[in-house]
């Protein structure tokens, strides 16, 4: 079959150079766009009288025929379909032969795809959007029902000190409505319509611009038509925000992996979850943590790929941009398995409280000795040191801060004897940190609230 484009070359395309040239492959899915956005086109083209009302609903009519096959998967796609723009175009006019050329009048691939592109984005903006509320929920929902549960804290993954598990969860809470957040404001800026800037100047006819723009739900046109054809920044703003949704669950999925090791066994993960071996069949594997945790490096490297291919570009179209798809497409694709996996493991797994209470040890107080000491009149410092001295003997004896004599004690402070057992109460230690954005129980539940408004409210 000819080209759509083929009236100024005389001979064929060469085969492994026209399939390097497709995007048919993987960007069928803009199907449906492309034929909302080409009948509100057609409609345009009739209103300033480009299309009598006869060809205007020929159009529409075997607009309609398309959609349906695609919605029913009957269409047939050709060898010779370039990308989903030709493939319309080419059955559209199978079905009503010549008024299918007059489709194209006034628009360019260039803008077309931009507007289809940013269609999606929308679509798959909202499916992302609810899927990360969903983990979101399953974090508070967590909190909740953990609510009263301690576990160590860790900084460098060494114990630090005593926290609420339902404090540890909220953690993780506020960097997806971060996510969120950026996700509305990307979806906003990118809310302006592209079609009307043709190949790059512009469209020669009068067509109204801003009707059609808000025909299709943007905002308003793109302002300007070099600008609307060339920039990528909604693929690139997507592709960043994939990478830190990304790198969020990724350390999420690296800290429940380590908890739910042998050694830490803080959880059991869901069945449903986890993979055997093929060989050691007492293995319960991680699988879908570690690919969660994998996906934020491919992530980073489409993000850092598309920057790479945007970087130092000509003006205006250029066939690099056709690069944008594969990007935002398999990293959307992962993405919408990844965060209902997530929301589903919050859900399900398992958490043993004897190993969280057996991981209080009492040198995770060692702090709240030292700030008794400061309550005494001791400089911080000095009472850092004096308490670093009496860790480090109890290391070299083998014995808990529990175990040190009221004598030793004593050398330090008179009353420090009589408050020991207090000041190495991990509960005592949680609540004392009653401070907006602490760990004690008020201030988790405190957060909780905070949590759930925000799931609906976004700021
Ligand atoms: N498949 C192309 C893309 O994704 C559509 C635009 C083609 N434009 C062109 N001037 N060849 O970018």
């Amino acid at each position: 079959m000819t080209k759509l484009w083929g009236g100024r070359f005389s001979s064929q395309t060469d085969i492994l150079a026209a399939q390097l040239n497709a995007s048919i492959a993987f960007d069928w899915r803009l199907a449906p766009f492309d034929v909302r956005a080409s009948s509100i086109w057609a409609e345009e083209l009739a209103e300033i009288g480009l299309l009598s009302s006869e060809e205007h609903q020929q159009i529409q009519r075997g607009l309609e025929q398309i959609s349906s096959e695609i919605q029913d998967q009957s269409f047939q796609i050709k060898p010779d379909d370039e990308d989903v723009h030709t493939a319309i175009e080419r059955r559209l006019f199978e079905l009503i032969g010549e008024p299918a050329g007059k489709l194209h009048t006034g628009r360019s691939r260039n803008d077309q795809v931009m507007t289809d592109f940013l269609l999606w984005l929308r679509e798959a903006g909202g499916i992302l959007e609810n899927a990360l509320r969903e983990v979101q929920q399953a974090l508070i929902d967590r909190a909740e029902t953990d609510l009263g549960l301690m576990i160590p804290g860790y900084t460098h993954l060494q114990r630090a000190q005593p926290i609420l598990l339902s404090h540890w969860w909220l953690s993780h809470f506020y960097p997806l409505q971060r996510d969120r957040q950026y996700l509305a404001f990307l979806l906003k800026q990118a809310n302006l319509c592209p079609l009307g800037s043709s190949a790059l100047a512009g469209c020669p006819y009068p067509i109204n611009r801003f009707r059609l723009a808000q025909k299709l739900g943007f905002d308003a046109p793109m302002p300007n038509s070099i600008d609307a054809v060339s920039s990528r920044d909604a693929a690139a703003s997507f592709l960043f925000f994939a990478s830190l949704v990304s790198v969020h669950l990724s350390r999420l999925a690296e800290a429940l992996i380590v908890f739910s090791t042998t050694e830490f066994g803080f959880v059991e993960l869901p069945d449903a979850y986890t993979t055997g071996s093929s060989i050691m069949p007492q293995k319960k594997n991680p699988d879908m943590l570690e690919l969660t945790r994998a996906k934020a490096g491919t992530t980073i490297g489409k993000l850092t790929g598309f920057l790479s291919v945007l970087k130092n570009l000509p003006s205006a179209y250029d066939k690099d941009l056709q690069e944008d798809k594969p990007a935002v497409f398999s990293t959307f694709d992962s993405l919408s398995l990844i965060l209902p996996v997530i929301s589903g493991i919050l859900r399900s797994l398992v958490v043993n409280p004897s190993k969280l209470s057996a991981g209080l040890d009492p040198t995770l107080l060692a702090t709240e000795i030292a700030d008794f000491l400061v309550l005494q009149g001791i400089p911080f410092r000095k009472a850092h040191r004096l308490v670093g001295e009496l860790v480090k003997e109890c290391a070299n004896q083998g014995i808990t801060l529990l175990q040190v004599s009221a004598e030793r004690l004593a050398k330090i402070h008179e009353r420090l004897p009589g408050q020991l057992n207090r000041l190495l109460d991990p509960h005592l230690a949680v609540e004392r940190r009653s401070q907006f954005g602490g760990t004690s129980s008020e201030s988790v539940k405190t957060q909780i609230v905070q949590a759930r408004e925000m799931l609906h409210k976004l700021y």
